[in-house]
């Protein structure tokens, strides 16, 4: 059994997450940890018993008034279909009740049923699609801009 904790994600950790995306995702989270330091933002780790992180994820407090949205959830590819994610979303949840909301929401691509089903197995209910894009980078370093279908969900805490 692995021994695990959740903590705030670092700019040290950045490092050691090349398991969660490409350069540029990393530099997109940095950006998110500066937000994290002025409190808009909450960014978790999971991290195994040497303090590096097997997972990450965050806890967006701006799209939706009164609400924290979960985003760029992310576990290390080996370690996929664990439980980790479920102890993930858990930890993202508490720290929305801690901040006295009672409601999470999440964007799920339509092309990814599993996440998906992970979340309705967590009590998310589907709402609404929208069309999503953000900037990808490939393995050659080329960014292009990524479109894609998104199913809204949310949970009430
Ligand atoms: C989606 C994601 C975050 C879920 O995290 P995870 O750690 O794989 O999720 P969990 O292990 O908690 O649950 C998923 C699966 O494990 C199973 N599971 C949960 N706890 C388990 C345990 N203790 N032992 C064995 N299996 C378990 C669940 O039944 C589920 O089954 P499935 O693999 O058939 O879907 C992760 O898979 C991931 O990073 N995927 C790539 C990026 C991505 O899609 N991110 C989501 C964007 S919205």
């Amino acid at each position: 059994m692995l021994e695990l904790a959740v903590r705030d994600l670092a700019d040290a950790d950045l490092a050691d997450c090349s398991f969660a995306g490409s350069p540029l995702h990393l530099e997109q989270v940095a950006k998110e940890l500066e937000r994290a330091r002025r409190g808009e933002v909450d960014y978790l780790a999971v991290c195994a018993k040497a303090d590096l992180p097997i997972a990450i994820g965050g806890v967006d407090y701006v799209p939706h008034p009164g609400a924290g949205s979960l985003w760029q959830l992310a576990v290390h590819p080996a370690l996929q279909s664990c439980g980790i994610g479920t102890l993930l979303v858990a930890a993202a949840e508490q720290r929305i009740r801690d901040r006295g909301l009672d409601r999470a929401e999440l964007s799920v691509e339509v092309t990814n049923p599993r996440a998906r089903a992970l979340y309705e197995r967590l009590g998310y209910v589907a709402y609404d699609e929208q069309l999503e894009s953000w900037d990808q980078q490939g393995p050659d370093g080329s960014i292009t801009r990524y479109e894609t279908l998104c199913t809204q969900m949310r949970k009430q805490l």
